[in-house]
């Protein structure tokens, strides 16, 4: 039998599935849709984690697919292991089958057993499992139905057999199925002392999700039975392969081969850690960019860039001088392109920044690796390279702290971790010390003081327009001040306030403030030092610190800044609908009277993409859904069993805005959910809010990145209600319906070309036969025996000569033509000499000595034909004068 590829295996489990009821399932993107505060999907379970619980129903109860991991960041981290092991990889694909209330264990574990031995055929007598200590009901089905006798039947005691998805939600008992690679390899079977060693390896988790446990230990029963199995492609791929390293396998093999390739290095040589390394990163940067993630310096995007300069490391460490990742997509696209077109789609987009990233680098890459090398030269053997030397390299070189790890690693040494982050908290302590320095920066330092004297200010604004708040602060160039009188500009703090800090593409917000002593009136809102400063003008009185305020937002300003921002949601969302799950936001305007919106995407978006997207977004506004936000502590969000934060970003909050019924399959905790974002900012209440939606453009903003501006509410009427009136007054113009103008306009144009084409043509005709205002002269007269025609000609344009004289050149058959024509302020001059006479006599000659005539200078062309210009008609005879004396002057020599 030939060896089946890691394609050809993931099919067979799929179709297995599949014939035995279950409908395949689309991996879902690496960044969960239906849950914010994990970073990034790590198993085939998380996109129905809310089926299981019974939350979320779906129009199938048995499920099958292959989903993309991510395993690099997070609780589930197996980044510093990759390429020094067989087994671990930063990306890889898990294989599962799910039901959701319907089969339980007596069919779960039948269908796993014959999967294995008939599907994919391995040896029986190789197979053992494990079982939870308590789970006779498993014992007993894999005795009667696998024939297992009870020593290949183990029992757990731990939570090895006993799976769960976080500290609380669904969970349940598990049996592993392991494959024995016999005596000739170390290891014991698993509960036994030896159980790390590599002879028994797991090749599939089924999990029987029987429970659900509560923060405080508790559980219950969970009204369905459901089943969750795990396999890990590259691992069952090695073993029908006949391998013991997945790194073996055909898939990751070829990759490692074009890493070697790209190299010249060879794939086994001393090289061999550092082409696996480059092989498993290469899946998971790409991967995370084809879903929309990009390299950047915090959360998800930090992890990426982690990733990607680890791998260009390694390919420095292979000789490399120039950037090799990206040269390794088409290999991948090629390999992994059919089961995830994803990759087909992104691919230009992830080159492009993988070139970019590792161009970039690459300028600091060796110097900090050269720093590294001189710092460990003069240390003592196994000592750990100081948190200082670390913190340098992360600081100046943009070396991620566990790239300096894993250099050091092959040298057997570590990085004094705690003085890494020392060092990072007194870089901290300095920067707010220089605040507190002259010039500019002392601008910096008051809001500092006042952040930290009174606390930084609470925003109300999600859910009032209107609050009252006490005034901490008043500010004035940069200096406290007690008050401020009626005409002065001001910068205000308060202790609370509705008013919304410019923040996350949206717009500050601009209002009123009164207190018992005055009027002032606000005109935008900043964010600085975790304070929101209100930028006024004291419009009635004075203002005093300490005097508490009444704020009120500009309702009709901040009503259209809301829809648009909730636009804005809809728009991404009906973007990665149309054009693919790598668009991603990467930039974004929410203004009182527009929206600007930038994502990644490769190329301009045709009419008919630009229009699906702008009616899907007016559909979900006319569906007038309510917009739902939660805010979640971070406890509160793991308690939800987020096994991952990526909080920085977002403060010690998660905020997560839904909005809209999805048409089809969507996300959320009901499966339906159409839009949902993690977003600070304020929107409306249902979409309906809105009114309606119209793209104004379509642009590049830069390489990758694609720009669309548009109008909501009643902007979008007015623009809308502008051009209806435009073509209103073109069609009463056209005398036609606005219905037929388009129509009728075309048709003018038409007319309008043949028109011209005609007047051309009569022109030419007129010139031709001397008619009535062309001044005569096309009569042929005799110069030194050659025949030449002089003519002075109005209404035609210089273009029109050309053709003129290649017309009075035939009719002639042998002489000479000069042509002057009066262009309205200019004169264009053009002269034709018939092939048998050009040796002797030159237009270009005849147009030089014409044009010196007619106040202008030179001329050119060909011995045939030349043209040249003037600026007056006053010499148009001595101009024929001077050009015949040409004729005249070779003629008679
Ligand atoms: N959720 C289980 C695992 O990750 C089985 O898919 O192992």
């Amino acid at each position: 039998m030939p060896m089946p590829t890691l394609n050809e295996i993931r099919s067979t489990f799929l179709s297995f599935f599949e014939r035995n009821d279950h409908r395949v399932v689309e991996s879902s993107p690496l960044v969960p849709r239906n849950d914010p505060t994990l970073m990034f999907t790590n198993s085939g379970m998380v996109q129905f984690k809310n089926c299981f619980t019974g939350v979320e129903h779906r129009d199938y109860v048995r499920a099958t697919t292959s989903q993309k991991c991510v395993r690099a960041g997070g609780k589930h981290n197996d980044l510093d292991n990759v390429g020094y092991t067989a087994r671990h990889h930063t990306f890889f694909e898990m294989l599962g089958n799910f039901s959701f209330g319907d089969y339980f264990k007596e069919q779960a574990i039948p269908y796993a057993w014959d999967l294995l031995t008939k599907d994919f055929g391995i040896d029986k007598s190789k197979l053992l499992v494990t079982v939870y200590h308590t789970d006779d009901e498993a014992a007993n089905i894999w005795k009667k139905y696998a024939g297992l006798s009870d020593d290949r039947i183990i029992r757990i005691k731990t939570d090895d057999n006993f799976w769960s998805m976080g500290s609380t939600g669904p969970c349940g008992p598990c049996t592993e199925i392991f494959y024995d690679h016999g005596d000739s390899i170390w290891g014991g079977p698993p509960g036994s002392a030896d159980e790390d060693g590599d002879r028994f390896i797991e090749i599939w988790n089924l999990v029987f999700m029987q429970n659900e446990r509560f923060e405080d230990g508790s559980m219950r029963a969970l009204d369905m039975q459901s089943i969750d199995t795990g396999m890990g492609l590259e691992r069952i791929g090695a073993l029908l392969q006949g391998k013991h390293d997945n790194y073996d396998t055909d898939l990751m093999r070829s990759l490692i081969e074009a890493s070697a390739h790209a190299t010249s290095q060879d794939p086994d040589g001393p090289g061999r850690v550092h082409h696996r390394v480059i092989a498993d990163h290469l899946r998971s940067t790409s991967f995370l960019m084809a879903d929309g993630v990009m390299p950047s310096n915090e959360g998800r995007g930090y992890v990426l860039r982690r990733i990607m300069r680890r791998a260009m490391r390694h390919a420095h460490m292979l000789g490399a001088k120039d950037p090799v990742m990206y040269r390794l997509v088409p290999a991948l696209v090629a390999q992994m392109g059919q089961a995830f077109p994803e990759l087909g789609r992104a691919q230009a987009m992830i080159e492009e920044t993988l070139k970019l990233e590792e161009t970039r680098f690459k300028q600091t890459l060796e110097r900090g690796l050269r720093l590294l090398d001189d710092e460990l030269t003069g240390m003592e053997e196994g000592a750990a390279l100081p948190g200082a030397t670390a913190f340098k390299l992360y600081d100046t070189y943009g070396f991620p702290l566990d790239l300096t790890q894993d250099a050091l690693r092959e040298k057997g040494r570590e990085v004094d971790t705690d003085g890494f982050d020392a060092a990072m908290a007194e870089q901290k302590a300095k920067a707010r010390a220089a605040w507190a320095g002259t010039g500019e920066a002392a601008d910096q330092a008051v809001w500092f003081d006042i952040a930290e004297e009174k606390g930084t200010t609470d925003f109300l604004g999600y859910d009032t327009e209107r609050a009252e708040g006490q005034i901490v602060a008043l500010v004035t160039e940069g200096a406290r001040v007690g008050n401020a009188a009626k005409g002065a500009s001001i910068q205000i703090v308060l202790n609370q306030t509705p008013f919304y800090a410019e923040s996350g593409g949206q717009v500050g917000d601009s209002g009123t403030l009164k207190t018992e002593s005055g009027r002032v009136r606000v005109t935008d809102t900043k964010k600085v030092a975790g304070l929101f400063v209100h930028m006024a003008v004291v419009e009635e009185g004075e203002i005093k610190a300490g005097q508490a305020a009444q704020l009120e937002v500009s309702h009709t300003r901040r009503s259209a800044i809301r829809a648009n921002h909730s636009a804005t949601h809809l728009l991404h969302e009906a973007l990665r609908g149309a054009l693919g799950e790598h668009v991603a936001q990467r930039g974004s305007l929410n203004a009182e009277d527009r929206l600007r919106f930038d994502f990644s995407h490769a190329k301009a978006l045709s009419a008919a993409e630009l229009e699906r997207v702008e009616r899907e977004v007016n559909d979900y506004i006319r569906q007038n859904a309510p917009v739902e936000t939660r805010i979640m502590a971070p406890d509160d969000a793991r308690a939800l069993g987020a096994q991952a934060l990526f909080g920085e970003k977002y403060g010690d909050e998660v905020r997560v805005v839904s909005m809209g019924q999805a048409e089809g399959s969507g996300k959320g905790a009901d499966g339906r959910t159409y839009s949902i974002e993690l977003c600070g900012g304020t929107h409306v209440r249902r979409t309906g809010d809105i009114g309606v939606f119209v793209a104004l453009a379509e642009s590049a903003s830069s390489a990758g990145v694609r720009r669309i501006e548009a109008l909501t509410g009643a902007a979008a009427f007015d623009y809308l209600s502008g051009q209806a009136a435009r073509l209103g007054q073109v069609a009463s113009d056209l005398k036609a319906r606005p219905e037929d103008v388009a129509e009728r306009v075309k048709v003018l144009m038409e007319e309008r070309r043949a028109l011209a084409n005609e007047v051309a043509q009569l022109r030419r005709e007129l010139a031709m036969s001397g008619g009535a205002g062309q001044g005569g002269g096309a009569e042929a007269r005799e110069v030194g025996g050659v025949k030449l025609i002089a003519q002075v000609l109005t209404g035609v344009q210089g273009k029109d000569l050309p053709p003129l004289i290649d017309e009075h050149k035939v009719r002639l058959g042998s002489g000479a033509v000069l042509l002057i024509a009066d262009t309205g302020g200019k004169v264009a001059v053009a002269a034709g000499v018939t092939e048998d006479l050009t040796d002797r006599i030159s237009a270009v000659e005849m147009v030089r000595a014409a044009v010196a005539e007619l106040g202008g200078k030179g001329g050119g062309g060909r011995a045939d034909m030349a043209q040249g210009g003037g600026t007056s008609m006053d010499g148009a005879e001595a101009a024929i004068a001077a050009a015949t004396g040409v004729i005249e002057g070779v003629m008679t020599s």
